[in-house]
């Protein structure tokens, strides 16, 4: 791998927000809120695309409507042959605006638009660019938790569940790259790839609280789990996975692998999905570096959390919360995940 340290720039401190506290519904408050977010959705010709990571009954709303609840690369997917007016995005903003970038017709609406990432906020546009124009021999690659701006700077936009294909491709046509903004996803690439990959210095919070050695101790005390690791963790978590994948792709595992219990280094919010594809399963969290840790190291997502069916609601009463890109970005940020598209369907 090359680095050149000193042309680095420095990434922003991120602000990491606390987790909201939403208002506790009972049974029937829950239906009745469902019910008149069903019967705007209808009004709209609208749909719902959710991650993995949020709120369970938004990502229950989502499949009962017709909706999708995905990885990221699922969710650009869907959002792309979906034929609604009206996509609404639950998951952060670097969602919701790939949504808008692939479907520039389409109302993409948002329960907060301040729920952004970590890696997107630690990756701006602007020492972004500059760094490119540093390295202008490389292929830049970023991954989709970036804003428009990063992409419009981009030859590739890259999901963690096709990473790795799209690395191997372009190191095998002898290209050199200049990867951004997850150091650990991208030293994970990098090992598997053997690729030539310049890293920005960003990560996730959320996944670099897991921890190696409270692991190891974990999985002394759970000789038979399988540990299922997403790749935004870092090294020493990612090297004791018996699988690395996408959110996906570890949803499958718990499936398709014949053990009983699972040790997960992921965002809790998954457990759902993976809980009702195999109910039979024992799912246990990683272990993170607990209180005084960069967030608040509880496996789950500040931003993620900022989606529940009370804004949800709000957003489509009010149509507030729209996600605009401007035109000129929208057409240099399309062709790095379009790029991305078509060789996933080219598979
Ligand atoms: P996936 O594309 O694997 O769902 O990951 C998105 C993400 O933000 C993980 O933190
Ligand atoms: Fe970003 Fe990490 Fe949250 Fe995923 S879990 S959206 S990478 S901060």
């Amino acid at each position: 791998m090359s680095a050149d340290p000193a042309k680095k720039p420095d990434i922003p401190v991120i602000q990491v927000p606390r987790h909201p506290q939403w208002p506790h519904l009972d049974a029937r408050e829950k239906a009745a809120l469902k019910d008149r977010i069903r019967a705007m959705m209808r009004e709209r010709n609208a749909v719902l695309v959710a991650h993995y990571y949020v709120d369970a009954d938004l990502q229950a709303l989502a499949e009962e409507t017709g909706g999708c609840v995905a990885d990221s690369l699922e969710m650009a997917r869907f959002g792309a042959a979906s034929e609604a007016d009206t996509l609404l995005v639950c998951g952060v903003r670097f969602m919701g605006e790939t949504a808008k970038i692939l479907n520039p017709e389409k109302t993409v609406l948002m329960p907060d638009l301040a729920a952004t990432c970590s890696l997107d906020e630690g990756c701006p546009a602007g020492p972004f660019s500059d760094f490119c124009d540093q390295h202008p021999d490389r292929t830049v690659v970023v991954y989709a938790n970036t804003s428009a701006e990063v992409k419009a700077r981009a030859d590739w936009m890259v999901t963690s569940g096709i990473a790795l294909d799209i690395v191997r491709h372009l190191h095998a046509r002898g290209e050199k790259i200049l990867w951004a903004p997850d150091k650990h996803l991208g030293h994970y690439v990098q090992r598997m790839t053997g690729a030539d990959m310049l890293m920005w210095d960003g990560a996730c919070v959320v996944h670099e609280e897991f921890k190696g050695f409270a692991l190891e101790r974990l999985r002394r005390l759970h000789p038979d789990a399988a540990v299922l690791v997403h790749p935004e963790s870092p090294d020493e978590v990612v090297d004791q996975a018996d699988v690395v994948g996408s959110t996906t792709a570890l949803i499958q595992a718990v499936q398709q692998m014949p053990n009983e219990e699972f040790i997960v280094a992921t965002d809790d919010g998954i457990f759902w999905k993976m809980q009702q594809m195999a109910p039979n399963k024992r799912l246990i969290s990683a272990p993170t570096a607990g209180e005084g840790a960069t967030c608040e190291s509880c496996a789950h997502c500040p931003w993620m959390a900022m989606n529940a069916l009370q804004n949800l609601e709000q957003v489509l009463r009010e149509g507030h919360n729209e996600i605009h890109i401007e035109e000129s970005v929208r057409q240099r940020a399309v062709g790095a995940i379009q790029r991305m598209l078509d060789f996933a369907a080219s598979r």
